[in-house]
């Protein structure tokens, strides 16, 4: 069977910043607040002057992986795009994507799984590639969690952020690459953090962010206590299945909720935090996007390595989780 490997990645960020100075201008609460109890600075917002759908970030993130790997579009398989924010209920954000960047010879079709979305989407990705059904897949995560937002709701407005993030999967021979996936999901407890409507149009100003109808809900303090164990549980999984030790394990590619969560996953799995890759400081929680963010981030940073062992590990809306081992090779 052949491996899956990323020969590719890249990421797009909306251009205007939301600090948390401009926060407590929206809704009661503080820079010092949102620091301690998040890790959080600030996040992007798209905005339409800028050209920032979802299907916008998506398409920028996938040419840079594409350009990385210099693979054409007409190469692409396949093109996955994890996203609980696409900008029309349809049709799906990959087939916009697709148009995008002209991938004229693949399938295209979006996957909902909250935060997790890309972590499954590399699942479906590596099967495909393993069976010898896809050569070249794209796999997105691009989110405009901005257009599902209650900003009137300090506990979750001032947690959430825009952005996209990409790689390109490519089958060979060669031993590496994607090493396994795990995904899990409970739907019982769907409605610890859900959204209702299907997204509003972008705004043209950043007032315009605050007059939004729409709605997102959260019980944080419970999503909290599910995040740390099964995060910890999938991860010290994902490594067993491999014959991994801890130390074995360079860097670790979180899901960038909350640094607080991130920090007791740490201490559960003992790898230190200095192992834990983490750019929520700038970006908020991106949900599906934020793991293909960092890992492009980190790879440009000189973060990963030739042979580096990478674990990424989610948690979202569904609720879901996941893990995912990776031995890199570019
Ligand atoms: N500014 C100031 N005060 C606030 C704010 C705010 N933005 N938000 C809430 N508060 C207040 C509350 O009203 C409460 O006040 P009270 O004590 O007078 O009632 C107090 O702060 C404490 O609120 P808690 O909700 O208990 O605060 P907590 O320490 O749990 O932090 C947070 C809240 C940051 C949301 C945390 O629970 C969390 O991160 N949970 C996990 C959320 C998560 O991971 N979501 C993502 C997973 S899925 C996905 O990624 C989409």
């Amino acid at each position: 069977m052949p491996f899956a490997h990323i020969v590719g990645t890249g990421s797009a960020i909306p251009q205007r910043i939301l600090s948390n100075a401009d926060l407590e201008r929206i809704v009661d609460t503080s820079d010092e607040w949102i620091t301690r109890r998040t890790g959080i600075k600030e996040r992007h917002v798209a905005m339409a002057d800028n050209h920032e759908s979802t299907a916008d970030l998506g398409s920028r993130a996938a040419r840079r992986a594409m350009e990385m790997a210099g693979i054409t579009a007409d190469l692409i398989d396949m093109i996955i795009v994890a996203t609980v924010s696409p900008d029309r209920i349809f049709p799906s954000a990959g087939c916009m994507i697709q148009r995008e960047i002209e991938a004229n010879n693949a399938v295209a079709f979006d996957l909902s799984a909250g935060c997790s979305g890309f972590v499954y989407a590399l699942e479906m990705a590596n099967n495909s590639i393993k069976m010898g059904q896809s050569r070249n897949v794209l796999i997105i995560g691009a989110e405009r969690l901005s257009s599902v937002t209650n900003w009137q709701d300090r506990s979750t407005c001032v947690l959430l952020g825009d952005g996209a993030g990409a790689v390109l999967l490519s089958s060979q021979e060669m031993a590496g690459g994607i090493l396994s996936t795990h995904i899990k999901s409970d739907g019982r407890l769907w409605d610890l953090l859900y959204a209702d409507k299907g997204n509003p149009p972008l705004p043209a100003s950043l007032e315009g962010i605050t007059t939004i109808p729409f709605h997102l809900k959260m019980e944080g303090n419970r999503l909290f206590k599910q995040a740390v164990p099964s995060m910890a549980n999938i991860a010290e999984h994902a490594l067993a299945q491999n014959g991994l030790r801890l130390e074995d394990i360079q860097l670790v590619i979180p899901h960038q909720a909350n640094l607080r969560i991130l920090q007791a996953v740490s201490e559960r799995l003992t790898i230190p935090m200095e192992k834990f890759y983490t750019n929520l400081q700038k970006y908020g929680n991106t949900s599906a996007a934020s793991i293909p963010l960092a890992m492009d981030e980190a790879f440009r940073e000189g973060r990963i390595k030739r042979g580096n062992h990478v674990l990424l590990v989610s948690f979202g809306a569904g609720l879901t989780w996941g893990a995912a081992v990776l031995q890199w090779t570019i």
